[in-house]
């Protein structure tokens, strides 16, 4: 079934306030997602995020290799919005919009958590293409979906937690994005979150190279308090620490965006 763009970018412009509590509040899906990703990809320079919604992992990425330059994608112009107000920095950018209009190339690392199923398949073809027009020799792209098993199961117990594209993506279909992108499969692999395999993970990355992977530590660097001090000082630049208390994220937002919308997205959570 083909769904027409507008509507899908209504839907998630009109999800695009809740969206922000996932930043506030752990969302077991992303951390389990970040682990694997974070695991995997090295040091890399240029890190776009495809489908990157109101931009809450794109501000992560940004924190946690502060000296690349990051770039958050998405086709929700209300999702960019937030994002821009709420996260947008010297070297974390938001841009509104499909993958092909994008004017930067050269990606080191693409992430898509979430996103790959919500391409219509009729448009997965030119999608892929567009993921190995953006990225540089040497690139890595990640991302996470539901399995089909898990999407059949939401279908029939759970309709409404279905989105206006939800297609099956099995390991063929990763495959082929692994063939139309140069890329060569290095993981795969199923995860359970809420359900026994209910999601999965994957990392293509360059053909015939084993390199080694910066030692990554799961704990996070503790500058990130002094970050946001920064921030809330008004100082935009450096917020690259982690660890902020929810207080800290919701302090961030009413700064960012105002009393009323910090309102209004309390009311959602
Ligand atoms: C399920 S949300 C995932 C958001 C975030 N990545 C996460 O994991 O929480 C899917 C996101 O993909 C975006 N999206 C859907 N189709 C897209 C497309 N063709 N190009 C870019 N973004 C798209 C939506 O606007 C939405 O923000």
């Amino acid at each position: 079934m083909s769904t027409d763009k507008q509507s899908v970018k209504n839907y998630y412009d009109d999800v695009a306030l809740r969206k922000l509590s996932s930043f506030l509040k752990p969302n077991l899906r992303v951390e389990s997602a970040w682990a694997t990703l974070i695991g995997s990809i090295g040091k890399p320079r240029r890190i776009l995020e495809v489908g990157c919604g109101v931009g809450d992992i794109t501000f992560r990425l940004s924190r946690h290799f502060p000296n690349a330059d990051v770039t958050g994608l998405d086709i929700s112009p209300r999702s960019i919005e937030i994002a821009n107000k709420v996260f947008g920095g010297s070297k974390l950018n938001f841009v509104a919009g499909e993958i092909n209009a994008l004017a930067e190339k050269e990606f080191d690392v693409v992430v898509m958590m979430d996103v790959f199923e919500h391409i219509d398949n009729n448009d997965r073809e030119g999608f892929m293409c567009s993921i190995r027009d953006c990225i540089a020799t040497g690139a890595f792209v990640f991302g996470s979906c539901p399995t089909p098993e898990f999407l059949a199961w939401l279908k029939v117990n759970s309709p409404q937690h279905i989105q206006p594209i939800d297609e099956d993506i099995t390991i063929d279909v990763i495959a082929d994005l692994a063939r139309v992108t140069g890329l060569r499969l290095i993981m795969y692999k199923t995860v359970s979150i809420w359900f026994s395999g209910d999601y999965f993970h994957f990392l293509l990355g360059p053909q015939h190279s084993i390199k080694p992977l910066a030692v990554v530590s799961s704990k996070q660097p503790n500058r990130f308090k002094e970050g946001v001090k920064m921030i809330l000082r008004g100082n935009k630049k450096n917020i690259h620490s982690n660890d902020l208390t929810a207080e800290d994220k919701l302090a961030l937002i009413r700064l960012r965006m105002g009393d009323e919308f910090t309102r209004e997205l309390q009311k959602l959570l």
